[in-house]
This record gives C-alpha cells, structure tokens and sequence, in this order.
C-alpha cells in the first residue's frame, strides 16, 4: 500500500491510523532517511496507541518502551548497534514477542534476527513533487 502525503500533519495521521488498528505482536520496521518523517510518523502512531508520554529518539539507548498506551510501543533504534549479541543483552525477545507493538529503525542491521512476519514501512521524498511531499509505503 501507498499513500502519499503533502505535510507533516498527514504523516501524522498515518501513523495515528496504524496505531489505532495496531494489534499485539505487531513489528513494524521504519526505513527512510533523515529528516524525512519517522519521528513525525512514530508520534502518530504512539497517539493511535493511545500514549500519553513524549516520544523521544531512543538512539542512545537502542530502545525505548512507553507503556502508557492500550498496549506498550517498543521504540527500537539499532543505529548504534554493534553486533545483534547486543541485541539478546536487553532482551529484545520479551518485545519481539511480547504484548505490544515493536517499531524498529534501521531494522536492516538486524535482518539475521528479523521476524519474517513484519511489515515493513518506508518513508521517502520525491523533491519533484515538492518539498513537503512524501510516498509511504506500507507492507511489501
Ligand atoms: N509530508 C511530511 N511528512 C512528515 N514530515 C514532513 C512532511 N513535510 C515536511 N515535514 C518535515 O520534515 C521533518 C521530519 O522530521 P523527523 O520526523 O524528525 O525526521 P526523521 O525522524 O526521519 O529524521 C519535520 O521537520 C517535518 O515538519
Ligand atoms: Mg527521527
């Protein structure tokens, strides 16, 4: 599925549909460059959770849990990832395979550990369209 979008608030309101229907066991990965909406997209979708804590980056801290929400959200960023052996030290298994829904940035770092049950969301401009403009495209 694609859907296109003109501002910073529609980016928003995909995130917030997603997490509205988000279901349990759900692992979403995030891909786009920077500046181009995932935090923007990780807020709407933390507010369809229903969460009422602010959305920081978990860069530094590889994932971040709010639990504020109708289930908890796994915020994951594996940017600084070294090897996926870092991963099993914080568990990531209790998220993957937990209660909530995990988003994971930068998945691709930890394709050997991935699910094949995910869905896949990217986020990318098209400067021709405009500078606002993004394609977001979700599943396969
Ligand atoms: N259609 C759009 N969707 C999302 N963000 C947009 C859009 N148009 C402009 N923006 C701007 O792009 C920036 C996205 O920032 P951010 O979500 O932090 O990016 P990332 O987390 O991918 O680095 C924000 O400043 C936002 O206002
Ligand atoms: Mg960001």
């Amino acid at each position: 599925m694609i859907i296109e979008t003109w501002n910073e608030k529609e980016t928003f309101d995909v995130g917030k549909s997603l997490g509205d229907k988000a279901e349990k066991g759900q692992i979403y990965t995030l891909t786009g460059d920077l500046g181009v909406g995932k935090t923007v997209f990780t807020k709407g979708l933390a507010e369809g959770l229903k969460i009422t804590e602010p959305i920081s980056s978990p860069t530094f801290t590889i994932v971040q849990i709010y639990e504020s929400g109708r289930m908890p959200l796994y915020h994951f960023d594996v940017y600084r990832i070294g090897d996926v052996e870092e991963m099993e030290e914080i568990g990531y298994e209790d998220c993957f395979y937990g209660d909530g829904v995990c988003l994971i940035e930068w998945a691709n770092l930890i394709e050997e550990i991935l699910p094949e049950d995910i869905i896949p969301v990217t986020i990318e401009k098209d400067l021709e369209k405009g500078f606002d403009y993004r394609r977001i495209t979700i599943g396969e």
